[in-house]
């Protein structure tokens, strides 16, 4: 691992975090790649968050990924949400720039690229969601963006009910 004075750091936070399996994920690629960084758990109670995240910017760091139960949180200590984010109404990747945060959602791109790699074509058929929390939200509104017809399934029917009014 290589880690000087001037390595770049970012981290995942999340409350628990230990379950995360971003710490190893993104080491890796550290040291595959011989860059000079590090990625950390980084475990914020729900309280805490907003001046957490205003620490970690102020202390040099390049970003970090939110995890439950942060991600509403997260959206709202951005200066600036790319419409992923914002149609998404949550964010999962901060970035710390000399004019402020900047917020964006990764989930619904992230599984669209998964389907795309194995073949599948998201607007090929209709597409079924289980659930109707952070995640469902932003990968029914990828799935509706790259053409699909989106039927939501959430153990608390209301909950899917004021998703699908959203949509
Ligand atoms: N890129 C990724 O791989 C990725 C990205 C985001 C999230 N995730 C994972 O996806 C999961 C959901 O995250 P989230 O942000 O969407 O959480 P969330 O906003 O808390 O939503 C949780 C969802 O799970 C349902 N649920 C919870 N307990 C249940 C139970 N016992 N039986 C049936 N349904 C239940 C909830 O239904 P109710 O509305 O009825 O409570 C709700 O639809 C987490 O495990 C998270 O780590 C993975």
């Amino acid at each position: 691992m290589i880690l000087s004075g001037h390595a770049r750091l970012a981290g995942v936070i999340g409350y628990p975090v230990a379950h995360s399996r971003s710490p190893r994920l993104h080491g890796t690629w550290l040291e595959r790649h011989g860059i000079d960084g590090a990625y950390l758990p980084l475990a914020v109670a729900p309280d805490d968050f907003a001046a957490c995240v205003a620490a970690l910017a102020k202390m040099g760091f390049a970003g970090a990924n939110v995890t439950i139960p942060h991600k509403e949180a997260a959206f709202a200590v951005c200066d600036r949400v790319a419409d992923s984010a914002r149609r998404a109404g949550a964010v999962n990747t901060l970035v710390f720039t000399p004019t402020g945060i900047e917020g964006a959602n990764t989930d619904g791109s992230g599984f669209l690229a998964n389907l795309r790699a194995h073949g599948v074509n998201p607007a090929a058929g209709p597409a079924l969601v289980l659930g109707a929390g952070g995640a469902a939200r932003a990968i029914a509104t990828a799935l509706q963006d790259a053409g699909a017809v989106v039927t939501l399934c959430n153990r608390s029917p209301e909950r899917a009910a004021a998703l699908a009014r959203e949509f």
